[in-house]
């Protein structure tokens, strides 16, 4: 299988690439391609001609996306449909990583595919838009929401991810003011690209929320992480409101994987069995 992979040195990209080992990969940076471009898509897409296309690409700083809503449009909503819109004329699947910020978080539960989006910022707005479009035009779509994501890579744009900022943050010893009242499902992609892999091989197109088990605030998970780490850290709850970031984030975003589970490819491992497990590559990596 030829697979055309965008966003490729990303937090997710790097595990998707790992994940697709065994096909032939086309690894896309932004140089290479860029999404925002539809004339460039359409070329790609035709010189490649892969059997599969996967778009983990995304403008993913939730709050520069309220500064810059148009680059936010541009990249997370006519990204994707460029590419639908490619991949249908060429009769190519197309996987398109969407959020949980699609959610409100008024739910007191966990989100499933079949509950109402109402994103509440720019970025979970532009998101969702990117989903319209993958749906509207090319019915060939997997749209897999993911959660709270943390890689070996860190995150391409934000230049880290929580559990490496905590850990930063932790070893200078001063306390730490965590938001408590934001819940989410901590997510590894290295689970995360695992189960697309898995999902691809079914051809069973439709929307699903692909994270690992259970959900926590993220002031729970500093401390999980510190527990883990084995490292005292005092940490200081505060709310959302008080923290202040510029785009406001859903109470309640963690979703269940009722419909990967109806695949036989859910749920996955706890979070903080995966959270173990990063810890524990970590240590290897740096002591190759
Ligand atoms: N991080 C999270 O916690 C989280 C939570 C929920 C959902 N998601 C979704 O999961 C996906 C992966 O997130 P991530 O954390 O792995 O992202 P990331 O590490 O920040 O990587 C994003 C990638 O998007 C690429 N990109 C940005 N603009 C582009 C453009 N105009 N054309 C082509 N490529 C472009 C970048 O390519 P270059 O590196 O080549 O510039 C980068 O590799 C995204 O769709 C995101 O919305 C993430």
């Amino acid at each position: 299988m030829r697979v055309l992979l965008l966003g490729s040195r990303g937090q997710l990209g790097t595990d998707l690439a790992r994940a697709f080992a065994d096909c032939r990969v086309t690894p896309c940076t932004s140089e290479d391609l860029d999404i925002t471009d539809e004339s460039l898509v359409q070329q790609r897409i035709a010189y490649t001609a892969p059997d599969l296309v996967i778009n983990p690409a995304a403008y993913t700083r939730v709050d520069d996306c309220e500064r810059e809503p148009l680059r936010a449009f541009q990249v997370n909503a006519l990204g994707p449909r460029h590419l639908a819109l490619a991949c249908k004329r060429w009769d190519i699947p197309l996987v398109h990583i969407s959020t949980n910020y699609v959610f409100d978080g008024a739910k007191p539960d966990f989100y499933e595919e079949d509950d109402p989006p109402r994103p509440l910022n720019t970025y979970g707005i532009t998101k969702l838009a990117g989903e319209h479009y993958v749906q509207a035009l090319w019915e060939k779509h997997y749209i897999v929401r993911v959660a709270g994501l943390f890689g070996l890579t860190p995150s391409r744009l934000k230049g880290t991810n929580f559990i490496e900022a905590m850990l930063r943050l932790g070893a200078k010893g001063t306390p730490l003011r965590i938001v408590c009242d934001e819940s989410l499902s901590p997510t590894y992609t290295a689970d995360a690209a695992a189960v697309i892999r898995r999902l691809v091989e079914t051809g069973r197109y439709g929307l699903y929320h692909l994270a690992n088990q259970g959900g926590c605030t993220w002031l729970e998970f500093a401390r999980e992480i510190f527990a883990q780490a084995g490292m005292n850290v005092s940490l200081e709850p505060v709310t959302a409101r008080e923290y202040g970031a510029p785009a406001k984030r859903p109470a309640n975003s963690c979703l269940n994987t009722r419909q990967l589970d109806a695949l036989g490819l859910g749920p996955l491992r706890p979070w903080q069995e995966a959270l173990r497990d990063y810890l524990a590559s970590k240590r290897t990596a740096s002591t190759e």
